[in-house]
């Protein structure tokens, strides 16, 4: 999922140094095909779950008409980890962000034939979302599970796992929340793991450090099935918000 051919990352008005830059993002918003039924869903059900950019940080017992411990998943794709995860736990809320529309539309749809109440939907940059949306030690665990990859060399300042990204995400993170990271791509990976072992606001929950063994509770997204198919290694990393 990395992108068209013709890449953004590629063009100089991204460059930083050069006049009305753009921030250099970990996507490309990609031409969506929705389905009549993704559509129909967005149309429908956006107003009930969808969250419109607000002005403000969000007051998120009332986004969510309750007070309950809160999960945040970070680019969750089609939905399906973070549908299954909230099915499995109708006492904990879950505040999905993805920038893909099908991704939406998909997740909608499956919330509304299982009855899901307790997921929220910030179809927008989760850069932005942490930095602006959020407030302050609002979440109590945090999944980022098979970002992009961005494989080349010069497209690595496009991956999401970076020292500031994880100062940003810190920020929303209560004391003591989980932080879960997953990726098939060994160099990532190891990118991973030097970030967040250099993270003064994360340490490792694994006894001796390093990867953790897969949770048998961490469903199995889309990627991870295809990155199993082209036999790559997988990798989770758990770490706590010290
Ligand atoms: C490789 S896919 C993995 C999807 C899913 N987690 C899975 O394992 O099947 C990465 C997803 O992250 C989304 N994404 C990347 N950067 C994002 C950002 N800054 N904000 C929101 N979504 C983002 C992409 O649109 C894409 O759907």
């Amino acid at each position: 999922m990395n992108g068209p051919s013709r890449d953004p990352a590629e063009s100089p008005a991204s460059d930083p140094a050069s006049p009305g830059h753009r921030p250099i993002r970990s996507f490309v918003k990609r031409a969506g095909r929705l389905t009549p039924s993704q559509a129909r869903a967005l149309e429908q059900l956006w107003p009930r779950f969808g969250i419109t950019p607000p002005a403000a940080p969000l007051d998120l017992d009332a986004l969510f008409c309750r007070a309950a411990r809160r999960t945040l998943e970070i680019g969750f794709g089609n939905g399906d980890n973070l549908a299954e995860l909230a099915a499995r736990h109708p006492e904990r809320d879950y505040l999905g962000v993805e920038v893909h529309d099908p991704g939406v539309g998909h997740l909608l749809l499956r919330m509304e034939r299982e009855g899901l109440e307790n997921i929220r939907i910030a179809h927008h940059d989760a850069v932005e979302v942490v930095d602006r949306w959020l407030p302050a030690a609002s979440i109590d665990e945090a999944l980022i599970f098979f970002p992009d990859p961005w494989h080349k060399k010069r497209h690595h300042k496009r991956r999401l796992v970076q020292p500031a990204f994880l100062d940003r995400l810190a920020r929303v993170m209560a004391p003591g929340a989980r932080l879960h990271l997953a990726t098939d791509w060994a160099p990532y990976a190891e990118q991973m793991l030097e970030v967040c072992e250099a993270s003064p606001h994360f340490e490792n929950t694994v006894a001796g450090g390093g990867y953790a063994p897969r949770p048998e509770t961490r469903p199995q997204t889309k990627f991870e099935r295809r990155g199993l198919k082209l036999g790559h290694e997988v990798f989770d990393l758990l770490y706590q918000r010290v």
